[in-house]
């Protein structure tokens, strides 16, 4: 495990709509580059930047069409050389986006595997053996290639899935996942790694990490064996390095190799029902929303488990939103999401904070989808820095040059707007974290331990190490009372009104405190 992981506070950045440099409208390491300081201002001392490498952008960069080749709109791999360099200056380290489940159907590899005549890339894909045989139980494309097959796709058309194989073969085009086949994809998906890791990147997020080898079993363990494999590999060379995968399973995840595992937005699971419980018909029932009547019971129920039997493996990791997911003002106001946050930053394991969100930045639900993104697009609008500056100082580009619209809104939130209001969401947020890397027990290892949850009720007390901690997301006063041997009497932090005495914690409206 990389020690640096246990004190780390990440930064996602949307290359695309962080900061534009050369005035084309889309945002580029340079302009990364320029920001870092910014970054640091906040308390994150790591980074993970979605894809920066050569694509057709059709899914945003994460069909990939070179992964040893920045895309030109970016800049260079010097460019991104000289910005692992810069951001290890500032005591910040860099994660990039891993996509090792399928590519571009640009690709080279994939051109090569579309010909007629068998090659070294024939079956870095999931080929059938006739135009005129599918697949069953997954997206595919026949008739496109001179070979005579089908290929499976793995997300949008334009993504060809890599083949790792099956667990269990039942057809005969179908390799086995310990075939030579497999394992060339494997190795090619470390040789890419290391091709990174050598110019100095600290490790990587790995997109849709579960599904690399298709009809696996329900714990994903043929997956499992070659994250494990890959795992021995930074373990021997690059003991520093940091991998984090989209998977949301840290129980499988973590055992297999994955030092983080994302706690994504999935529907009902014990993230959603805290920020996000508002994607069906009927009332919002997020725990944070102020108007509700939730209790943190139905987020405890689903993470505790998840905890307990991972937490010896490695971390879970809390997101403020991501590049897939709506962000929390669609729904959410500033004073909601300073509770919120505050919650986020105190947990165990490793946060992710998503670029803009620190500003309450808006979900734009009125921009039209760009490269692939659809709904997405909304989360995905240019950083806003400096509302006195044209398009918020994200871009010297005319307007409707611009990567995606900037939010429109005359009261939208920039960095200095927010940094000149002392109630703003960004002060919260750097005390937060600056709180966090303060006291060991707020970090990644320290247990978590529920000291008051009850059903019907709004207030929620847990213990952090040695910390107290209690949240009132509510507009009603709460109060709880604590066993003895849990209390602790010295306020170190606090929003809104808490109280503590005679062993009975009261707190007001929208509140959270920490005592030592
Ligand atoms: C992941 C990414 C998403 C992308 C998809 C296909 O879910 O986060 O943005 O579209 O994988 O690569
Ligand atoms: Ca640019």
């Amino acid at each position: 495990m990389p020690a640096w992981l246990k004190d780390a506070v990440f930064y996602e950045i949307y290359p695309q709509s962080f900061k534009d440099t050369n005035s084309d409208g889309i945002g580029d390491l340079e302009g990364i580059i320029e920001k870092l300081d910014y970054v640091k201002s906040l308390g994150c001392n790591a980074l993970w930047l979605n894809p920066v490498y050569d694509s057709p952008f059709k899914d945003a960069g994460y069909d990939v069409r070179d992964y040893k080749k920045v895309a030109p709109r970016y800049g260079t791999n010097e460019d991104l050389v000289r910005l692992f360099e810069e951001a290890h200056k500032k005591g910040i380290k860099v994660l990039l986006d891993l996509v090792p489940g399928h590519t571009s159907e640009e690709h080279e590899w994939f051109k090569k595997s579309c010909e007629a005549d068998r090659n070294e890339f024939s079956d870095r894909y999931i080929w059938t053996n006739g135009a005129f045989c599918g697949i069953g139980g997954h997206p595919y494309i026949g008739g496109e290639a001179e070979r005579d097959g089908c290929y499976m796709l793995n997300f949008f058309k334009c993504q060809p899935a890599l083949n790792y194989g099956v667990l269990n073969k039942t057809e005969e085009w179908q390799t086995p996942c310990d075939s030579e086949a497999a394992i060339d994809t494997r190795e090619a998906m470390k040789d890419v790694m290391r091709f990174w890791l050598d110019k100095g990147c600290d490790g990587f997020r790995v997109d849709m990490a579960d599904s690399l080898v298709k009809e696996d079993d329900d714990k994903k363990s043929a997956t499992g064996r070659i994250w494990t494999n890959i795992r021995e590999m930074l373990d021997k060379d690059y003991p520093e390095a940091a991998l984090v995968s989209e998977w949301c399973n840290p129980e499988c995840a973590l055992k297999y190799g994955f030092h983080a595992d994302f706690y994504l937005d999935h529907h009902g699971n014990g993230y959603n029902v805290l920020f996000r419980d508002n994607e069906t018909e009927g009332p919002d029932n997020s725990y944070f929303n102020k108007n509700c009547d939730e209790d943190p019971m139905r987020f405890l129920d689903d993470y505790l488990g998840r905890y307990n039997n991972s937490k010896e493996y490695g971390y879970i990791s809390f997101i403020t939103c991501n590049h897939d997911t709506p962000r929390c003002t669609k729904t959410m106001t500033p004073d909601e999401l300073k509770i919120a946050y505050s919650f986020i930053f105190t947990m165990p394991g490793v946060p992710f904070l998503y670029y803009g969100d620190e500003i309450g930045m808006k979900y734009l639900d009125y921009v039209r989808t760009k490269e692939g993104g659809f709904q997405r697009t909304g989360s995905r609008s240019p950083m806003q820095w400096d509302k006195s500056l044209d398009n918020f100082g994200f871009s010297d580009a005319p307007f409707d040059k611009l990567y995606i619209p900037v939010d429109k809104d005359e009261n939208a939130p920039s960095v200095k707007t927010c940094e000149e209001d002392e109630n703003s969401l960004i002060h919260t947020v750097r005390d937060i974290i600056a709180l966090r890397h303060k006291y060991e027990d707020l970090q990644a290892d320290a247990e978590f331990k529920v000291v008051y949850a009850k059903k019907g009720e709004r207030i929620f007390v847990y213990k952090r190490g040695d910390l107290l901690i209690a949240v009132n997301p509510g507009l009603k006063e709460v109060s709880a009372e604590i066993p003895a041997q849990d209390l602790k009497t010295n306020l170190i932090f606090k929003l809104g009104s808490a109280d503590i005495s005679s062993g009975n914690i009261c707190l007001g409206a929208q509140s959270f405190a920490i005592w030592q």
